[in-house]
């Protein structure tokens, strides 16, 4: 698996940023193989971020993930590390610790807008992709 699921969160959409975000990736040498606009409803939030149901921030997150348009795009390496590098290069979840340099050190500040969403691991890329971009 050498493709990974990224979502431009809400905030990043409202703040225009969804091009800044995808030229980092693009400069990066990674690939956009997919790419669509959608609002994320709770139905799809649930399955998207399943471990987190039931979690205390969890109401919160769901709300902040639907409240306006998402941009969500398949990226694509040349290695199986496609995902870990995307991670590296959106930086700590939470923003207020990420790194200079990444999505979230640079441009945001709390941990419930954050930006960006990456896959955390092959088996979830293939889940999230699928979820996603079922033609794919
Ligand atoms: P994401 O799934 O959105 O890419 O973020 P992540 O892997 O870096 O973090 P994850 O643990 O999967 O958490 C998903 C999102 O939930 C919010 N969160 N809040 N208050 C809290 O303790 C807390 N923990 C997580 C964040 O917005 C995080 O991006
Ligand atoms: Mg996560």
């Amino acid at each position: 698996m050498n493709r990974t699921l990224v979502l431009c969160k809400p905030d990043a959409v409202e703040r225009a940023m969804v091009g800044e975000i995808l030229n980092r990736f693009e400069r990066k040498g990674l690939k956009i193989v997919a790419l669509r606009m959608l609002v994320i409803d709770e139905a799809l939030a649930s399955q998207h971020y399943e471990e987190h149901v039931g979690k205390g921030f969890y109401p919160e997150l769901v709300e902040f993930i639907g409240r306006s348009p998402a941009v969500a795009f398949v990226l694509e390496g040349p290695t199986e590390e496609t995902y870990a590098m995307v991670r590296l290069m959106m930086g700590a979840t939470n923003p207020g610790v990420a790194d200079p340099g990444t999505i979230r050190g640079d441009f945001a500040t709390l941990m419930g807008e954050n930006m960006v969403h990456g896959s955390d691991s092959a088996e979830s890329a293939a889940r999230e992709i699928a979820l996603f971009f079922p033609e794919l």
